[in-house]
């Protein structure tokens, strides 16, 4: 099977609205004003009122409640907007799980949550590279939006023949993934959003979170690298899933991640972690 077959066979995949597509795009670049945001937003329903709730909700305590898109932009800022918009594309996964995932597609959105808020901290930290924060912040939360795609074209039988590859025989989830299914999560979700036609740096950041790129230059995936890696360790994934990757020492060394700042970068990112998670479940 090949990447583009399966994704060929998830057409919709649930929430994922022309709006986020457009807004994810927008975000890519520099100097994108709240005008041009707003615009993306104001057409579409359900994400309009799914900013308004996350704007009056009583993680923001604010005395008069929000009734327009142009407000909530303002207050949520940029981040927050990603991070909802997003959020709406995993809740149709984590309130029905799909039998090819079950217990799994709940840990994704969190996993997802956790590496976005990772990828920001690091470019915060410096990088070898120039790169924009929100950019960071996206290609963390897509990372692995292929798990999303196998999540509903693969049966248990073929997720269970996944995990005993991993479990039973040490194997990454990739190596296991690419020896059954002939492409990866990566694959696929790189796949998924080349057919989006997002910007070919976050395609990048897809594709290699598991093989980055350092060499001619370092590119997008030694960031979504470090920053699963970072989420993994935190324990963003229980079980199996959470012993099923590998540390690219490349990346590390590039990165100039030693092992007692990896130790300050994890606290970091739990604690901005447990902020956002609070935020998101206000409901
Ligand atoms: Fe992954
Ligand atoms: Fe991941």
């Amino acid at each position: 099977m090949t990447a583009s077959e399966l994704v060929k066979k998830v057409k919709t995949l649930p929430a994922i609205s022309q709006a986020a597509i457009k807004l994810v795009n927008l975000l890519d670049q520099p100097a994108v004003s709240n005008e041009e945001v707003i615009e993306v937003l104001r057409y579409d329903t359900l994400l309009t009122a799914k900013l308004l709730k996350s704007c009056n909700s009583p993680y923001f305590g604010l005395q008069k409640p929000v009734a327009s898109v142009d407000q909530a932009v303002l207050i949520l800022g940029h981040h927050q907007i990603l991070n909802v918009v997003w959020s709406l594309a995993f809740d149709g996964v984590m309130s029905t799980p799909p039998p090819g995932y079950s217990a799994e597609a709940r840990q994704l959105w969190s996993h997802s949550l956790q590496a976005a808020l990772a990828a920001e901290t690091l470019v915060k930290r410096g990088l070898p590279f120039d790169l924009e924060a929100p950019v960071a912040f996206t290609a963390g939360l897509l990372h692995d939006i292929g798990k999303l795609v196998f999540s509903h074209v693969l049966t248990p039988e073929i997720m269970n023949a996944v995990r005993a590859r991993v479990t039973e025989d040490g194997l990454t989830r990739t190596e296991a993934e690419k020896e059954i299914l002939g492409t990866d999560h990566a694959e696929v979700g790189a796949c998924l959003l080349q057919s989006w036609r997002l910007p070919e740096e976050l395609i990048e950041g897809v594709a290699h979170h598991h093989q980055p790129v350092s060499h001619p230059n370092p590119q997008l995936s030694l960031l979504t690298h470090t920053a699963n890696c970072l989420s993994h360790l935190i324990g963003s994934t229980i079980g199996w899933e959470g012993f099923a990757f590998r540390i690219d020492a490349g990346a590390m060394n590039a990165l100039k991640i030693t092992p007692e700042t990896l130790q300050n970068l994890m606290i970091s990112v739990h604690d901005s972690a447990k902020k956002a998670e609070h935020f998101m479940n206000f409901s």
